[in-house]
């Protein structure tokens, strides 16, 4: 019997439960998924098989996805020489406490602190990105103890754990509150539809001067740390103005606060240069980092400067932090971004893509706007121009229509305004891969602007 079988007839799993003959293992474990809608999701692909930026599911379909799998696989799923590194790596050894090294595990602090922005000479890992954001948090409030409040932008996203829900934009029907610590949200400008017809700069200045007063007058206590993303990604790919970056690194350095860069998204590639902080000229104090480090395994982490090293025993440790295997991967990726010069190929990708979205924008009334850099490239859809609407019903059709002539495309399901269409690959997409995904995202724009025109959505 094969694993995708049934079981057997009736067969008794628990004292309690017996399963029917008519169903596989596969459809009882749909229903049986604890983040699934009741019933299962019955759109929901099962992958069998990735390479490159094309990913394959059960039925033999081939998609290419413009997901890299929220954005993680910058080097393209299956490379041989993060998969042997892995191999190799878990004959040796598959799990240390984080009280010991491993070789793989000095040589990628060696790499990463080699690479890093802004001369950040310390690096810790983990396995995601939300419990990386928690050990910047830990940091700043070691570093600033008794300044434990921590500022973050409306708009962000910085991960699911409890403590990063409350750093993020406010989750509607959020019931966690009451176990989360209280993170004060400020304002940052916006380019799409700034406050007000105001210019960017003016937007600029006047989130910072409300920034200010925030500091002076809407915290009880002292700020700890900023933590932005140099892009917002899941809260609606929001690009900032270079004199808000500015300021924002200015007003920490007057307020004596720390100043922490997302880059959970933005890092490895992903806009056109290494870091988001090198493309924007800012200068953090600690770097977050996640997704693209790994080669699709999970691995996530934190740089710093030596002088804020100040962890005490105790203060940040997890059983499976020093995961061997994420670490032997994270290595072999991250010598094959350098390598593949794939923040490069980014950046050339995405002027691509940017000037073929451009031109759908100048057919379709639906793309209000056309975001990039690099190949964080995305568009946002509204009903009208003017007014700004957001279109999320054209947006999930666009994405229904798409996967159905074999291209997964990003989406907004749960963030911002839900009508953003992003097409963020691997970075080393062919371009032929990327000239064909945006063939078909035109052609279903074509087709939902149609859908639109005549009411039909
Ligand atoms: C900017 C940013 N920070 C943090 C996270 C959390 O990472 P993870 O999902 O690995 O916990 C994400 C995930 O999407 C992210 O985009």
């Amino acid at each position: 019997m094969s694993a995708t079988e049934t079981v057997s007839s009736s067969k008794t799993v628990s004292s309690s439960k017996t399963v029917s003959s008519s169903e596989s293992a596969q459809e009882r474990g749909r229903r049986a998924l604890l983040h699934e809608p009741p019933g299962g999701d019955p759109n929901k692909l099962t992958l069998v098989r990735a390479l490159g930026s094309l990913v394959w599911d059960d039925k033999g379909n081939e998609y290419i996805d413009c997901t890299a799998q929220a954005w993680s696989n910058n080097l393209g799923a299956g490379d041989p020489r993060v998969v042997e590194a892995a191999i190799a790596q878990l004959r040796e050894i598959t799990h240390v406490r984080p009280t010991f090294h491993t070789t793989a595990l000095l040589e990628l602090a060696d790499l990463l602190t080699a690479i890093a922005p802004n001369g950040l000479d310390r690096v810790g890992f983990t396995l995601h990105g939300s419990m990386a954001v928690e050990t910047a948090f830990k940091l700043a409030m070691r570093n600033r103890p008794g300044s434990q409040h921590i500022i973050t932008l409306q708009d962000a996203y910085h991960g699911r754990s409890l403590t990063t829900m409350a750093a993020s934009w406010p989750h509607p029907n959020n019931v966690f509150g009451p176990l989360q610590p209280r993170f004060t949200r400020v304002p940052h400008p916006d380019l799409y539809r700034p406050r007000r017809g105001l210019t960017p700069e003016e937007d600029s200045s006047l989130c910072l001067e409300l920034l200010q007063d925030t500091i002076d007058k809407g915290i009880d206590g002292g700020v700890a740390a900023i933590i932005y993303e140099p892009v917002q990604g899941n809260g609606g790919h929001n690009e900032f103005p270079a004199s808000w970056h500015q300021g924002l690194r200015r007003l920490c350095d007057d307020n004596g606060i720390l100043l922490i860069v997302d880059e959970v998204q933005t890092g490895f590639g992903r806009t056109g240069r290494m870091w988001g902080c090198e493309y924007y000229g800012i200068e953090p104090d600690m770097v977050v980092f996640g997704k693209g480090v790994g080669g699709g395994f999970p691995l996530a982490g934190v740089l710093a400067r030596a002088e804020h090293a100040q962890f005490i025993s105790g203060d940040d440790q997890l059983t499976f932090g020093h995961f061997p295997i994420s670490i032997a991967a994270g290595l072999a990726a991250v010598r094959a971004i350098i390598d593949d010069r794939l923040a490069e190929r980014a950046a050339e990708h995405g002027v691509y893509a940017t000037k073929r979205l451009l031109a759908m924008q100048d057919r379709f009334e639906l793309i209000g706007d056309v975001r990039c850099p690099g190949l964080m490239v995305s568009i946002e859809l509204v009903k009208d121009r003017k007014t700004k609407e957001a279109a999320p019903r054209e947006s999930a059709r666009i994405f229904e229509l798409a996967q159905a002539r074999g291209v997964i495309l990003g989406e907004s399901r749960y963030a911002g305004l839900g009508n953003l269409i992003k097409v963020k690959p691997p970075l080393d997409i062919t371009d032929e891969q990327l000239s064909r995904a945006l063939d078909v995202l035109e052609e279903v724009i074509g087709l939902v602007q149609a859908e639109s025109d005549a009411g039909l959505l």
